[in-house]
């Protein structure tokens, strides 16, 4: 019998591997906690510069009701919106994200970065432009929605898992239903696998492993949403609302169950009353379903960001960021025209400049 029970023990502890950061917002009372972080005081879960002139508010807001109600583990989610004023740095995609504030080795060895995500029936996201979701900065592996930039058609209402920009998997993206996530990276074997479930579903291995040109430093992977431009959309009202839940990225073994981790509120029934938040250590998860439909090749897409801190300084000193680079090239990926554009024209050699829309051209290989 007291085998038994300690095998059983081990048996459940080793069903979720090790938090090595909850991005969970959990330690977040509201969005403006994100207002505590600049490049000279890097504190709190995420590093937040990419977003438009507004308020933190008009981009990014928390809520009980933003997040995947089968996760127990968060205590919030958040609403992520682009809008008319989201282009940051001079850019002309919109775009609203947050990177990970931490030194933990998420960017080495075999890491599962795990969230959630949907959208409602307001505020939908266009199926006619190119967004890219929860990306890195090389996109070896990320999700898009929409029409992909360069593909036929008019419109593109899927949610794609991409490797190096191209579809692995895609499934619809119904008002409603949260789509649970976990990349499964092995920066090791530089091998990428996709795991996915809907609501509170168990994830499941639904594409991969393969292989990618997995690399990263660790702060440049984008929870979040751009989206590329296309004719003449710059000053179009329209506004999107996009929300996420349980984000943090795990090492060891995954963990597949949808909010199986400790609880951050734990209530207990007798002489405790509450303890409130609390943060997790160990766990979540995300969950959802899957479907599978087709998948297409289409091109590439993406611009670039580069990041970058630097402690030293004084003032400003800030990132660096992104395109408008110094030299006279863009880099492989990096965009090298389109209207509004004043960087380099010109593309590293092996690269060649490419017209995707006329708002931007993209340097990539022939
Ligand atoms: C942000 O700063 C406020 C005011 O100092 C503080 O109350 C809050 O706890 C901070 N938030 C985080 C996540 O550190
Ligand atoms: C990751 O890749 C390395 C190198 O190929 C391999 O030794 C290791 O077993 C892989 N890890 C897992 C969990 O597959």
């Amino acid at each position: 019998m007291y085998k038994f029970a300690l095998a059983q023990a081990f048996v459940g502890s080793a069903l979720a591997g090790t938090v090595l950061w909850d991005g969970r917002f959990n330690d977040l009372s509201s969005s403006t906690d994100l207002n505590n972080w600049s490049w000279s005081n890097q504190v709190g879960p995420y590093q937040y510069y990419i977003h438009g002139s507004g308020p933190v508010t008009e981009y990014v807001n928390l809520s009980p009701s933003y997040k995947n109600p089968a996760d127990s583990s968060s205590n919030q989610g958040v609403k992520i919106t682009i809008d008319s004023t989201s282009y940051w740095n001079g850019q002309n995609m919109r775009r609203t994200e947050l990177i990970p504030q931490t030194s933990a080795a998420i960017n080495s060895g075999h890491v599962y970065y795990h969230f959630s995500v949907k959208r409602s029936s307001t505020n939908v996201p266009r199926a006619d432009l190119e967004h890219q979701v929860n990306f890195f900065e090389s996109h070896f592996t990320e999700l898009k929605y929409g029409l992909l930039s360069g593909a036929s058609g008019t419109s593109d209402p899927t949610l794609k898992w991409c490797i190096g920009g191209q579809p692995q998997w895609s499934t619809t993206f119904d008002a409603d239903v949260w789509h649970n996530v976990a990349y499964d990276i092995n920066f090791s074997s530089n091998t990428v696998a996709f795991y996915h479930s809907t609501g509170s579903n168990p994830l499941v291995l639904t594409a991969g492993p393969v292989s990618a040109s997995t690399s990263s430093n660790g702060a440049d992977w984008h929870l979040g949403v751009l989206r590329l431009p296309m004719n003449s959309d710059l000053n179009s009202a329209d506004v999107e609302d996009w929300y996420f839940s349980g984000v943090y990225v795990e090492s060891g073994s995954l963990n597949t169950v949808i909010g199986s981790g400790s609880n951050p509120t734990t209530t207990t029934t007798t002489t405790k009353t509450t303890t409130t938040p609390v943060r997790t250590t160990t766990t979540p998860v995300t969950t959802t379903k899957s479907t599978t439909t087709s998948s297409k090749t289409t091109t590439k897409t993406t611009m670039v960001t580069t990041t970058k801190s630097t402690t030293t300084s004084t003032t400003t000193t800030t990132k660096t960021t992104t395109t408008p680079s110094t030299g006279g090239t863009s880099p492989l990926y990096g965009q090298c025209g389109g209207i509004g554009w004043t960087g380099p024209t010109g593309c590293v050699s092996g690269a060649t400049c490419h017209v995707l829309n006329p708002y931007y051209s993209q340097c990539l290989s022939p």
